[in-house]
């Protein structure tokens, strides 16, 4: 047959601005000649933003294919919020799985089993402008790298706050994951783009004030709080929760999973990208915020946590410190550690 040219003909000029990044960012994650990549989209995301990964993986003699499925809903430990079994066996036979869903499914036991089956994963629900703006830098990777370090090597956390928040974590044995959006290595799962370090606490070892202030973002809320909301923690989880209507929603937010696991600290961190937009209303933005400490709780077994949970819930606290033993890295959302300029 001759070739007509006929088929095949993705719609990527829309967006054509956007492959550079995502060319530059597959090359670092080692997609090359030989390497099964997977592209695994639902109908409800953005085609073009698939179509150019698609087509770098091809550029740069990967062997891809793309699965594009129905958008996925319910809890973590909901069998709904999983991809289909097909596309998760194909998934656990390739060396990186672009990750490109709707509602994404990294805290869920599926996720774990590609991860253990020897994939690699690289999540992204971001828009072409997110991922041109915050992609990693040589500067925010070195950074990001840096404070992952002094983390990995930190027994305790301290954040303090003019709000209010006083909060200790053991982080003792935990290793800290360098959040720049690229896998490779012992790093299997990545979300990009992001540029923040996060580390799973000891679990049952949290313990003192948290007070999310005006204007600090939730990210499951999609919004910043407009009053305070002070939580009490001890043993790892919220134990009490005060405040005005917001931290109504929060309270409801925490019950509607009826899993005391959602109450217990997930990660702790901070962003490390200076194009890191509060106003922007997205999470990834929220969440690389430069010198914006990040607080989780609820599910984290993939970041290497121990807790099983239902949901997640991800706050960015701003103006605060951030100590890692005697030494401050953070001091009113500003890095101020000479690793971490
Ligand atoms: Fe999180």
């Amino acid at each position: 047959m001759p070739y007509t040219g006929i088929g095949y003909a993705p719609s990527i000029a829309k967006s054509i601005w956007v492959y550079p990044t995502i060319e530059r960012v597959l090359k670092l994650c080692g997609v090359k000649s030989g390497k099964k990549v997977v592209v695994y989209t639902d109908t409800n995301r953005n085609k073009d933003i698939s179509d150019m990964f698609f087509g770098a993986a091809v550029n740069l003699g990967a062997d891809v294919i793309e699965i594009v499925t129905t958008p996925r809903f319910g809890s973590f430990t909901d069998e709904s919020r999983n991809p289909p079994k097909l596309a998760l066996e194909v998934m656990k036979k390739s060396d990186l799985v672009i990750d490109l869903p709707t509602n994404h499914w990294a805290y869920t036991a599926s996720h774990d089993e590609v991860l253990d089956a020897g994939a690699y994963m690289l999540l992204s629900e971001a828009d072409e402008e997110l991922i041109v703006r915050l992609a990693s830098t040589e500067e925010t990777i070195r950074r990001t790298e840096n404070g992952a370090e002094m983390l990995t090597r930190a027994k305790n956390v301290r954040i303090v706050s003019e709000a209010g928040t006083d909060l200790t974590l053991s982080v003792k044995g935990r290793t800290c994951i360098a959040e720049t959006g690229i896998v490779g290595g012992s790093k299997k799962f990545d979300v990009f783009p992001a540029s923040l370090i996060e580390i799973p606490p000891i679990e049952d070892s949290a313990k003192g004030i948290l007070v999310i202030a005006p204007g600090d973002p939730i990210v499951e809320f999609n919004k910043l709080v407009d009053e305070p909301i002070k939580c009490t923690v001890k043993d790892g989880r919220i134990v009490t929760i005060e405040g005005g209507r917001d931290a109504t929603m929060f309270k409801q937010w925490y019950a509607q999973w009826d899993d005391p696991n959602v109450y217990v600290t997930a990660h702790i961190g901070f962003g490390t990208h200076h194009n890191a937009d509060l106003l922007s209303g997205q999470a990834m933005d929220w969440e690389s915020l430069y010198g914006g400490i990040n607080i989780a709780f609820g599910a984290n077994k993939s970041l290497g946590g121990n807790n099983l949970a239902k949901g997640h819930m991800d706050i960015i606290i701003r103006n605060a410190d951030f100590y890692a033993d005697d030494e401050i890295l953070v001091k009113a959302g500003k890095l101020v550690h000479k690793a971490l300029k």
